[in-house]
């Protein structure tokens, strides 16, 4: 039992040094519950996040807390500044961000936790998941390497239940994507399980592939 223990905590620590040794600057676009809560678990594990709204002035609270390595800013402003982009926005949001960052996301992964429903996103969100989501990100911000998780967890249970060995999936198919969204989800405190972008509506809330999984349940769902 010791053993397991000392061997988390040493996944730990170099989790913690190596943001540290090479921290990253996430720009956070959409700063509500799951870019709050993501972006504020990222900073505690080392990197810079600039956090970002349409009303970034309203960010104090949030920058305050999550700590020094953390800043407000524009839309335009993160999508600039971040070497990676976490895009956490309502689906209805897609097309009006696509004109927004037009041209400054080229060539930088974007994780997208954002889900289209037909109810909430109307027509955007019933054709997102009609044509399948991955294809409507790229549609929508053509020229990034796209990365696609955290999209079918609470964003409560993102702070309650980080560091406690839990999987979650990780949609990508370049390489680029797959290891920016691989290290991203560890820094966070879970453990990636990479699947193709071709099989992101599974993992959409209440599919096959959503939710936090335990190490025999992961397992049964990679087939192992
Ligand atoms: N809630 C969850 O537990 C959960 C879990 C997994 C995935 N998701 C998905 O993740 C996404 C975010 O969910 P959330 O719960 O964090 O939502 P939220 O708390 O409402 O935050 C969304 C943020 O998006 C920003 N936004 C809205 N319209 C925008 C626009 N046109 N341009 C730029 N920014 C815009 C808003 O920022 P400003 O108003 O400050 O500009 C807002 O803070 C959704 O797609 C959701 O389905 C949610």
């Amino acid at each position: 039992m010791s053993r397991i223990f000392f061997l988390m905590f040493a996944g730990m620590v170099m989790c913690v040094s190596q943001a540290m040794a090479d921290p990253l600057k996430i720009g956070v676009i959409g700063s509500g519950n799951v870019g709050g809560t993501l972006g504020t678990l990222w900073v505690k594990a080392g990197h810079s996040v600039m956090f970002s709204s349409r009303h970034p002035e309203e960010l104090t609270d949030l920058v305050n807390s999550a700590g020094p390595n953390a800043q407000a800013g524009s839309v335009s402003d993160a999508a600039t500044w971040g070497d990676v982009i976490v895009l956490s926005v309502p689906y209805g949001a897609m097309p009006e961000l696509s004109e927004k960052v037009q041209g400054k996301l080229d060539g930088k992964v974007v994780l997208s936790t954002s889900n289209p429903f037909g109810g909430r996103d109307a027509e955007v969100g019933r054709k997102a998941l009609e044509m399948g989501v991955a294809s409507a990100d790229q549609q929508y911000l053509p020229g990034i390497h796209l990365v696609r998780a955290f999209n079918a967890i609470g964003y409560a249970s993102m702070k309650d239940q980080s560091g406690k060995d839990k999987a979650i999936a990780v949609f990508a198919d370049d390489a680029q994507a797959r290891d920016m969204g691989a290290r991203l989800v560890r820094d966070a405190g879970f453990l990636p399980v990479i699947f193709p972008l071709a099989r992101a509506n599974e993992g959409l809330p209440g599919g096959p592939l959503s939710g936090l999984w335990n190490e025999a349940e992961l397992k049964r769902k990679v087939g192992l």
